[in-house]
């Protein structure tokens, strides 16, 4: 009987714990690892060996990159790995039409050729500390603004009282919403120099059209080194660095994968929002996602053109086009995935749930239905106006003319404002121009004026600006007689020339802008905007994240059984799972792994984006891929797993059972984006680059091998 009972019990206790794994996602903090359940799926390494502030541990490998980005330590002398979108915008800048490395590629023969980016950061993690009890102490039975000020000045005591070395700084966030804070004690590198690229053909194979979806066959790597002053500690670009010495580097294995073997990624994923009320879903499927397509969708179709047959407007353009292109295609994902799984039905089944359990959660619940609700108008006015400001470049630059003309009219442009606002001006024109702009900055405008309600928007401007062929005549007349567009001089000079002739006379710049009707169009937008629709939006989420706080202390009180992780919020994670291949459809079943055979299926000589490198065609044809082919006979290219990723995991190491490199992430399938939201096991599939195509691109497309000799390779 009892016997009997027992395998009652285990059959019916198992399959939930095996079922546990990834079945809701999870991206979980270090210190705080679900070591048996790793365990139980087949990792053959300790928590401790992940991450230990006192020893040398995987945590040591990864490194933030840029703010963005993942990068992991790959060898003794500070060699670091990132996607190539990730070091995309470096590769861009070194790049000119006569010496294009985003055409063609860059590896440095020797450290010396390796190349400077001023300004691009890593940053270690040293030490990570849960530290709520001390952030909210003396808060309890506050109001929302008298806590915020306690927790601010709680905040300061505790990054004092964690003393950090002089180069070192703490940051402290918080997770679930404020129920929960964590110290972050971190390390930022300086000196970062690019030493390996593959050409685009390569690192950004497939482009847009394969971007978000497998199969995939993109070699998304570049590789840069971290260089550090002679004690090893951060320091600003000198050639006198040297290349830094890391606390634990990764080894790489070429070993062969297979299907459900335990994998986890290691990172920095930015943003995700696993605990919103179904209301909120709503509103993102139906009204915010919707709109921020549309806006995009011109822009993109507009800066396509030109780039398609402009040599110079393609490599201007390519990095802010790419990123552009990356989120509009996401959020299409994103609705069709959140439908799909059934997002809204199966969070308003288990609201009720919860609801019928707890009246002061449904309490909550109402109270969010109430306050989305209202908020609606607002928010779908501030997601076109942050799309039209954001990729309508020409009140962009309006909008920055605007706060600069106020800033000096308020006495508060010093000369090292000015030099800041200068550069930021000169980085942005770098990549502008103000000819192709007009265009799509007057089709956005129409876009906008047609969409947004009129009690949201200028007097008149419905009116005036509907016609998006009528705006291209108004703003192409009104951008080439302006100085923003730096299309038209001052003082014999435009921004491209000498931008310092252009501000040698602040107050004549400043009479001059404000009769330029590009900054008046802007200035009325910004108000009627502020006015109308953002101090509403803005007062109601307030409200709204109020209410969260509450709502997610209440679902934690409520459904002890599930396993909580907080939102990702750019610091770092884990999250593991397997190697796994998806059936997304009726039909359609998706293998977990790709191989150079299908680059060659998918090569289209000369297209933009499918064209391959006639080095790698030569190494196909003669099979000549020497170890780092798999038992099929072919290099393997990409894979996918259950690993639960989002934007900010690109270039974060996927490390197999015993902690070795497998791959590096890259991006997610497109069945499986809404993940963000609403993580299903069926469908989420996170996306990496193989060590083994990586390793054969450097050994044998670009014959660097100093560089591999760096590395300790598992075989
Ligand atoms: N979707 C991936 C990520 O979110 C890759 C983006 C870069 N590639 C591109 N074609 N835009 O970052
Ligand atoms: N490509 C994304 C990034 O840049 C990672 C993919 C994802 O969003 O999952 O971080």
């Amino acid at each position: 009987m009892l016997k009997n009972k027992n395998i009652l019990l285990s059959a019916v206790l198992l399959p939930a714990a095996m079922a546990f794994a990834q079945q809701n996602g999870g991206m979980w903090i270090p210190t705080e690892l679900n070591e048996k359940e790793m365990k139980d799926l087949g990792m053959k390494i300790s928590a401790k060996q992940i991450f230990d502030p006192t020893k040398p541990s995987i945590k040591d490998a990864v490194v933030q990159f840029d703010g963005g980005c993942t990068a992991e330590i790959i060898s003794p002398k500070g060699l670091i790995l990132t996607n190539h979108h990730c070091g995309y915008d470096n590769i861009q800048s070194h790049s000119t039409v006569e010496n294009d490395l985003l055409t063609n590629g860059f590896w440095a023969k020797n450290p010396s050729e390796e190349l400077p980016n001023p300004g691009v950061t890593v940053d270690f993690i040293s030490d990570i500390k849960e530290v709520t009890a001390q952030v909210l102490a003396g808060t309890n039975g506050l109001d929302q603004k008298a806590a915020q000020e306690i927790i601010n000045k709680n905040i300061e005591e505790v990054k004092a009282s964690l003393k950090p070395e002089s180069w070192q700084r703490i940051l402290i966030k918080p997770v679930y919403y404020g129920n929960k804070y964590y110290a972050y004690i971190i390390e930022t590198y300086k000196d970062i120099r690019l030493v390996g690229a593959p050409p685009q053909s390569i690192g950004k194979f497939g482009s847009d059209t394969d971007n978000w979806v497998w199969p995939r066959h993109t070699g998304d790597f570049s590789m840069f080194r971290i260089y550090a002053d002679k004690n090893n500690r951060p320091a600003e670009y000198s050639k006198d660095n040297i290349p830094y010495k890391p606390k634990y580097f990764l080894p790489i294995s070429i070993k062969d994968k297979q299907e459900n073997d335990f994998t986890f990624v290691y990172g920095f994923p930015g943003r995700t929002t696993e605990y919103l009320p179904s209301i909120a879903i709503e509103k993102i499927m139906n009204d915010t996602d919707p709109a921020r397509i549309a806006v995009r969708e011109i822009a993109l179709k507009t800066l396509d053109e030109k780039m398609r047959t402009d040599a110079e407007t393609r490599i201007k353009y390519a990095s802010k086009y790419a990123s552009v292109a990356n989120y509009w295609k996401k959020w299409m994902g994103e609705v069709e995935g959140l439908k799909k799984s059934n997002a809204l039905e199966n969070k308003r089944l288990y609201e009720q749930s919860l609801a019928a359990k707890s009246p002061e959660l449904k309490n909550s619940l109402d109270e969010l239905k109430r306050l989305y609700t209202e908020q609606a108008p607002y928010a779908l006015n501030n997601a076109y106006y942050t799309e039209l400001l954001r990729n309508a470049e020409t009140l962009n630059l309006a909008n920055r003319f605007l706060n600069y003309s106020a800033s000096l009219e308020q006495g508060k442009m010093d000369d090292k404002v000015l030099a800041k606002f200068k550069n930021e001006l000169s980085a942005f024109y770098k990549d502008y121009s103000g000819e192709l702009d007009a265009k799509v900055t007057a089709k956005l405008l129409a876009l906008y004026a047609n969409k947004v309600p009129a009690q949201y928007l200028p007097e008149g401007f419905k009116q005036n600006f509907s016609d998006a062929n009528k705006n291209l005549e108004t703003i192409e007349n009104w951008s080439i007689n302006s100085i923003i567009s730096g299309r038209n001089s001052l003082n014999g000079a435009t921004v491209y020339t000498n931008i310092d002739n252009v501000f040698a006379n602040q107050n004549q710049l400043v009479s001059i802008i404000k009769k330029d009707p590009l900054i008046s169009l802007m200035a009325s937008l910004k108000e009627a905007y502020l006015k109308n629709a953002d101090s509403k939006y803005t007062m109601l989420q307030s409200q709204i994240d109020a209410i969260q706080k509450k709502y997610m202390a209440q679902l934690m009180q409520a459904d002890q059984n599930r396993k909580f992780f907080p939102d990702a919020n750019s610091t770092m994670r884990v999250t593991y799972g397997k190697v796994k291949g998806s059936n997304p459809r009726d039909g359609v079943f998706y293998k977990f792994q790709t191989h150079l055979a299908g680059v060659m299926e998918k090569y289209l000589p000369g297209d933009y984006e499918f064209d391959v490198p006639k080095k790698l065609i030569d190494l196909y044809n003669k099979k000549d891929f020497g170890i780092y082919k798999d038992k099929t006979g072919d290099v393997p290219v990409a894979f996918t797993a259950t690993n639960h990723t989002t934007g900010g995991n690109s270039g974060s190491p996927a490390l197999d059972a015993y902690g070795n490199l497998i791959g590096l992430n890259f991006d997610r399938q497109w069945e499986g984006t809404m993940s963000d939201i609403n993580y299903d096991q069926k469908y989420s599939r996170n996306i990496m680059v193989d060590t083994k195509y990586i390793l054969f691109v450097i050994d044998k497309f670009a014959d660097s091998k100093w560089l591999l000799n760096e590395m300790k390779i598992v075989k």
